[in-house]
């Protein structure tokens, strides 16, 4: 929902951010860290655009926190020539840098070089084994189990292991027709029936507003590039709120099995990362540019930014209209503003006049975020933990599927969802800075932990790999359903790893 936003940012943001530090203190090459998928796993990371890390050390292997400029390199053989990427560094704001590269077609005989004014850092260079296959080639590498053992994903979720719950024998011969039936309300639903059948994706939607299955197809087919999908039938929720409320129908007939992108206390819909977030992780480098790589990149220096909390947004609920009520009142705690007024338009004299959008990087000119719910959960709340800034949240009964992980007090802190106490909130960040920032800081190092593109990967398959063991009924491709098609250039490279026949296609 703040899709069209992140796409006028995008053409704000700086991606080779050049940065010449005047460094006091000396980086010391062999102390310096340089980690991460992109050099340790790149073969079997197949990702849009693979990531590194690279953290300056001194000669003491104290961190150096002014930035520095790196100089990268790729070498290796494609059936083109030399291997073809794009290259660019995001410039943190401790000193640390992201190092992405998005590879042209799939390289082989890779090294990778890292230097800093011509000194080769630790490790480098990384010498890579085997191919790195484009993340469009059609190439999936044996089963879901062995591709998340393959990258390192984590082996269980909290969120998934709640979601699954209450669906341990899930029979669609008895569920399917119900299903369509609850949801056939074409106007206000719209929901997807998919068939994935040795590792084709078929579908049949239902409902006036189908377009945002493309989203999911986008996921599917890509996961499936990667390795064998499990074979399984699975409802989708292409609408912003949660379906399968808790209590009645629920009691009786048992909860839907049915997948959205934002859950809610009160309903039983199985969640996953938001179409928002797996966009800018299958569009790194690419049509979407402002990702939670990206968004890293270093603005304003905690000390000059403003001790104001800040926020921009459209009219989605009442509590926005408060915020900019409160804003009015509090210039000095709190510049909030509206960009777009289509819930409440007859309100727009009393709580306009609306604002142009700003870059979210600009955002972080401001020292403490708000993050108020629209619709549903606000869907920038991991652009903003990524950032410089500190997070105030509402308290919320919506959630996205990495909230259960989130702690109020050490990863942002919290505000009543009546706004009673965000003024207190806002005033105890002014006067615990150290505080303050140090949330900061967990926010930053729980977004690197938990949210970059591979683990939007890892939370995907680890999902469907569970889910897919409690289906009982037999998976069988529905009349009516069409089949998704992988991209053209999928088939247009070699592969040599792949288990499965790519033309029983
Ligand atoms: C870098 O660290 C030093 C000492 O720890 C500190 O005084 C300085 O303010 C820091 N600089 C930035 C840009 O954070
Ligand atoms: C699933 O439901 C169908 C139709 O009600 C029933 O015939 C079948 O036995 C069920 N399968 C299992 C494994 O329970
Ligand atoms: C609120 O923020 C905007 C954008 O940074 C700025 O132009 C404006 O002057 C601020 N308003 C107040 C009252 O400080």
């Amino acid at each position: 929902m703040e899709l069209r936003l992140r796409l006028l940012l995008a053409a704000l943001l700086c991606w080779t951010c050049v940065c010449c530090a005047n460094t006091d203190r000396a980086i010391d090459p062999s102390n310096s860290r340089v980690w991460g998928p992109g050099v340790e796993i790149p073969d079997r990371a197949t990702l849009p655009a693979r990531y590194f890390f690279i953290e300056p050390r001194d000669a003491e292997s104290k961190k150096i926190n002014e930035s520095q400029k790196y100089d990268v390199h790729i070498i290796g053989q494609s059936r083109f020539g030399s291997c073809r990427y794009r290259l660019s560094q995001v410039d943190r704001h401790d000193g640390s840098s992201i190092i992405r590269y998005k590879l042209a077609e799939s390289c082989s005989d890779v090294s990778i070089h890292v230097r800093h004014n011509s000194v080769h850092l630790s490790g480098s260079p990384f010498v890579i084994p085997g191919t790195l296959y484009s993340e469009q080639c059609y190439c999936p590498q044996g089963s879901v189990d062995e591709w998340l053992e393959t990258v390192g994903c984590p082996l269980g979720d909290p969120q998934i292991d709640m979601d699954l719950i209450p669906f341990r024998a899930i029979n669609f011969s008895s569920l399917r027709t119900r299903m369509i039936q609850q949801y056939d309300k074409p106007g206000s639903i719209s929901h997807c029936n998919y068939v994935i059948l040795r590792n084709q994706v078929h579908r049949r939607c239902y409902g006036q507003h189908t377009g945002f299955s493309k989203f999911m197809d986008t996921i599917l087919l890509s996961l499936a590039r990667k390795f064998t999908l499990p074979d399984m039938e699975l409802f989708v929720n292409l609408g912003d709120w949660p379906l399968v409320k808790k209590g009645g129908q629920s009691r009786t007939t048992g909860p839907f099995p049915i997948f959205s992108w934002c859950g809610s206390d009160d309903t039983f819909d199985i969640v996953m990362p938001t179409y928002d977030i797996t966009e800018s992780t299958l569009e790194n480098m690419g049509r979407v540019m402002l990702d939670m790589l990206s968004i890293q990149r270093r603005g304003v220096p905690w000390a000059e930014k403003h001790p104001r909390a800040f926020w921009r947004g459209r009219d989605a609920r009442r509590e926005r209209l408060e915020l900019v009520a409160l804003a009015r009142f509090y210039p000095d705690l709190l510049n909030a503003s509206l960009t777009n007024f289509f819930f409440f338009r007859e309100e727009e004299s009393e709580f306009g006049p609306r604002v142009a959008h700003i870059s979210m990087h600009d955002f972080f000119d401001y020292r403490y975020q708000i993050n108020v719910d629209g619709t549903v959960a606000a869907y920038r709340l991991p652009y903003l933990l990524a950032g410089s800034s500190v997070v105030l949240k509402q308290d919320s009964f919506y959630y996205e599927h990495f909230y259960r992980k989130l702690v109020p007090m050490r990863h942002y802190i919290p505000f009543e969802a009546d706004l009673s106490n965000l003024l207190q909130q806002i005033q105890w960040a002014r006067d615990n800075d150290e505080q303050a920032r140090e949330i900061r800081d967990n926010a930053n190092a729980f977004i690197n932990a938990n949210l970059l593109p591979l683990d939007i990967y890892c939370y995907h398959a680890l999902l469907f790999k569970e889910y897919a063991k409690y289906i009982v009924s037999p998976i069988q491709v529905q009349p009516g359903m069409e089949k998704i098609e992988q991209p053209d250039e999928a088939y247009h490279c070699p592969c040599e790893r792949t288990t499965l026949p790519r033309d029983e296609l």
